[in-house]
Parts: C-alpha cells; sequence; structure tokens
C-alpha cells in the first residue's frame, strides 16, 4: 500500500466571511495570536509525517508563498540585530516540508480545487485539509488519525465530528454502521442539508485521506450546492465504487471560519501560551467585572 505523502490544501476561496480584511489578504494568514491559521496546519501535516504540501490557490494569495518561503533580507537584518532566535524561528517556516503550488484560475468549488491538484499528486493517496478548522491535538494530530485508518484499511477517509444538529446547514454530513469505536463505514454523505433533511449530525471538519480515484469520481461528478463542483457529492459518487470510512477526530477544535470562531480560537490560544496567559487571564476578569457592573446598574 502506497504511503500518504501529499496534503492538498486548497486556499482559492475569496474568504467573504472576513471582508474587508480578506479584499488583499488571505483569510488564511490572519494571526492567532501570531502565527497565521495557515503555519498551523501546515505544522499538523507535517508532524503527521506529510512531507510535501500542495496549495491550490489563487489570486491575492502571494502572502501565502513568501510566508513559506526564504525571506534572506529579513534573516540579515535580524542577524545584524542579534536576533539569532527570529532567524531560526521564520527558516524553520520554510524548512518544514517540500511546497507546491498550483493555480485554481476560477472558484467553481472545493471539488473542483481538488483536482486542480491532480497532476501533482499523481497515482497515490493524499490528504486533504482546509484552513477552517483548526483542532489541536498535541499527541496525535488530527491528520494522523486518518492517516492511521487509512494505513489500517487502505480506502478514502472523512474526518468527522457531531454538531447540533441545527447546524447541518453548515457541513457535509456522513451518516454510516459504526465498524470500531470512532469509525464508520459511510453509507451517504449529502453536502449542507438542513436539519430536516440531515441523516445524522455526524459533520465533514476539512479533513480527509483520499484515494486517487476521487479524480475520476470528481470528473463525473455534476455540479452542486452553489452551483459549485462539490467534494462531498464526489465522495458519493466514489462511495458507489468503493467503501469509504468516518472518523471522528479527537482534539480540541476551533472553527475559525467565522468570526465568532476565530475570536474565540485567539483567546482561547492566549489562554494556553506561557507568554499571554497570565495577562489574558487577568482581562477576562476585569472585563467580566466591568460587564457585571453594568449588568447590575441596568
Ligand atoms: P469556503 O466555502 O469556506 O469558502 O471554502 P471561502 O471563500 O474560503 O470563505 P467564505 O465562505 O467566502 O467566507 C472552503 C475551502 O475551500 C477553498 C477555500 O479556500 C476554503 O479553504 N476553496 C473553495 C477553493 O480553494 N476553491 C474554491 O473554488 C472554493
Amino acid at each position: 500500500m502506497k504511503k500518504v505523502r501529499k496534503v492538498v490544501i486548497p486556499v482559492a476561496g475569496f474568504g467573504t466571511r472576513f471582508l474587508p480584511a480578506t479584499k488583499a489578504t488571505p483569510k488564511e494568514m490572519m494571526p492567532i495570536v501570531d502565527k497565521p491559521i495557515i503555519q498551523y496546519i501546515v505544522e499538523e501535516a507535517v508532524s503527521a509525517g506529510i512531507e510535501t504540501v500542495i496549495f491550490v490557490t489563487g489570486r491575492h494569495k502571494r502572502a501565502i508563498e513568501d510566508h513559506f518561503d526564504y525571506a534572506p533580507d529579513l534573516e540579515e537584518a535580524l542577524e545584524r540585530s542579534g536576533k539569532e532566535e527570529l532567524v531560526e524561528l521564520i527558516r524553520n517556516i520554510s524548512d518544514m516540508a517540500q511546497f507546491v503550488y498550483v493555480r485554481q484560475k476560477q472558484q467553481l468549488g472545493l471539488g473542483h480545487a481538488i483536482l486542480t491538484a491532480e497532476h501533482i499528486v499523481g497515482d497515490e493517496p493524499f490528504a486533504v485539509i482546509l484552513g477552517d478548522e483548526l483542532v489541536i491535538n498535541d499527541k496525535n494530530p488530527a491528520i494522523g488519525q486518518l492517516i492511521d485508518v487509512y494505513n489500517k484499511f487502505g480506502k478514502s477517509v472523512v474526518g468527522t465530528t457531531d454538531v447540533p444538529k441545527e447546524e447541518t446547514h453548515k457541513y457535509g454530513i456522513v451518516d454510516g454502521k459504526t465498524v470500531e469505536d470512532g469509525i464508520k463505514l459511510v453509507n451517504y454523505l449529502v453536502e449542507k442539508p438542513s436539519p430536516a433533511e440531515a441523516p445524522s449530525t455526524s459533520a465533514i471538519i476539512g479533513r480527509y485521506v483520499l484515494t486517487p480515484k476521487i479524480f475520476d469520481a470528481l470528473k463525473r461528478t455534476p455540479l452542486g450546492k452553489g452551483n459549485e463542483l462539490q467534494l462531498t457529492d464526489a465522495l458519493m459518487t466514489l462511495r458507489k465504487e468503493e467503501v469509504i470510512y468516518s472518523k471522528d477526530i479527537e482534539g480540541v477544535r476551533h472553527d475559525t471560519g467565522n468570526k465568532i470562531g476565530y475570536i474565540k480560537a485567539i483567546i482561547d490560544f492566549a489562554l494556553t501560551r506561557e507568554d499571554t496567559s497570565e495577562f489574558m487571564k487577568q482581562l477576562i476578569l476585569e472585563k467580566a467585572k466591568e460587564l457585571n457592573e453594568q449588568k447590575v446598574q441596568n
């Protein structure tokens, strides 16, 4: 069985939920404290053994390429001022993996973005991670949990978590039969169903390991929701030909694709980091006190 060595990270979307911030800056470059979201995603992939990172990019995404490239002028300036540890910090970002970029010329959907990477992935299984969801698990990275299932069964795996019934319309929803603790054999997948139509509350949270057969399935799948080529629909096409598994992902999840989730992620990270946690705790306590006093006055 071939090893999972590559990850496709689609970053070609417009990020409309974060306008105006995303007018000229990729949403993937927005920081959680001082590190861009995309770096957390790449670190997750690398810690799961991924060697090649394939970004599917679009216009206005140059900042991502620059972030994972060497920055000789910045390194020189830091060296001159004796900031060796910062030189190492920024150099390590570029040395983490091999980076490849492919342009999605038109934003025709997530499925179309994956298809754009076909010639670089080739005939081997590969991982997909979306930048919208951060999953923190220091012992076993989220995508590594899916790779473990792939290594056991040799078939495509989607990463899932249980969501409240009223939120099914935001996700690809999976229905299946449990075969092992946290692992299901998938029967049915549907993109963003209403709560009434949803077959379950098991939602795909932006992590996949796919066999290369997905490319052929994508080519045969008609446009779906939003007139876009949906990866979930292509998985349903694939499901008719080979089995697919789902794996409940273990870890602390942050939905950074919407404003509230993004703010919450920053607070949570700031609360756990050594250099910011004390200040953050103090700030939250002060704010809570202020709000309580306002409540009493009203
Ligand atoms: P989203 O649906 O979250 O879209 O795409 P978006 O543009 O990033 O954000 P909003 O909804 O407008 O605020 C899910 C993922 O698929 C990528 C996006 O970059 C994101 O990582 N994507 C989507 C593409 O690469 N190409 C597409 O054509 C569509």
